[in-house]
């Protein structure tokens, strides 16, 4: 594995040359796989649970390597592959990536890799489609630097709308910020403060939190802006891309679920376990899955 890390170019490229023995989902049952590089995609988690009470998920953050958002692709490719791997094992229907990071880099090699095996989503598409439906003149994208270094929502926003003027800012220091729990204090006002006075958003008119974890400081952002830019997150939007997508498969469980939620790391601190209320509004056990 080290050898491996050392150059991420041939992981990808080694990875693809495994195979499995996955067993394609057959039934409505089935658990949903969400997973992010940490505890931000439990935003996401969350909001599934709420809306699609139904549904039975299984959550993998990948601690281990954690953030996404400094990694290069290569990197951030052979993650979500090995962890898509793993939820497939555990039979889930769709696999809700759950991550920007990795929506930027990995989306289209997971569905490419793991073609016919489920269903997966990303967080990217249904932002963009949400806000490109609105005609804005300028928005503004903040997120970590991988989801930037992309270009991925400038593509996709652009080719919805050629004339839409776009902002794309890094925002590096607001994962991990949120993770050690700075939020709504003087630090926090202090780092939005600079970030969001930046330039470059200067006249915008929509900021879109491309970032999984950005959702809990919405409104202090909002609070910035004084109700003068429009703010959107991802959580509402993929909840309803899930629930259209499993609809159109006849994938949507009708009974209440049979096993509980289970939550995986592949790195297991009390530090995680706490941050994890922050995220998922409620108390979870999470278990360690040393995947790596
Ligand atoms: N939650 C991840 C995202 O949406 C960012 C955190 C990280 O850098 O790992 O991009």
């Amino acid at each position: 594995m080290a050898a491996f890390l050392a150059s991420p170019k041939r992981i990808t490229s080694t990875f693809l040359f495994f195979t499995f023995n996955l067993h394609p989902p057959v039934s409505s049952k089935n658990p949903i796989g969400i997973f992010d590089s940490g505890v931000g995609g439990l935003t996401v988690a969350n909001a599934i649970v709420r809306s699609l009470p139904n549904e039975e998920i299984i959550y993998f953050g990948d601690t281990a390597h954690l953030p996404y958002g400094d990694k290069s692709a290569d990197a951030i490719r052979y993650f979500s592959l090995r962890i898509s791997k793993f939820l497939l094992e555990q039979d889930c229907k769709m696999i809700v990536v759950a991550c920007n990071s990795a929506s930027s880099a990995a989306y289209h090699v997971l569905v490419d890799f793991f073609k016919g095996q489920a269903l997966f989503v990303n967080v990217v598409d249904p932002l963009v489609e949400k806000v490109a439906g609105k005609r804005y003149r300028k928005v503004g994208v903040i997120a970590t630097k991988a989801t930037v270094q992309s270009g991925m929502y400038e593509r996709q926003l652009r080719a919805l709308q050629p004339d839409l003027e776009i902002a794309s800012l890094a925002t590096p220091l607001l994962a991990p910020m949120i993770e050690e729990g700075y939020v709504h204090n003087e630090i926090s006002h202090a780092v939005l403060q600079s970030y969001l006075s930046h330039p470059s958003l200067q006249g915008i008119d929509a900021l879109l939190l491309a970032c999984t974890h950005y959702p809990l400081i919405r409104p202090d952002i909002e609070a910035f802006f004084e109700g003068k830019v429009e703010i959107f997150d991802s959580t509402d939007v993929v909840v309803s891309a899930v629930r259209q997508r499993l609809g159109s498969k006849n994938l949507l469980n009708e009974q209440k679920p049979q096993r509980p939620h289970r939550f995986y790391v592949s790195d297991y601190t009390s530090s995680f376990e706490s941050t994890t209320r922050l995220f998922y509004k409620e108390e979870i056990a999470l278990e360690h899955c040393p995947i790596w």
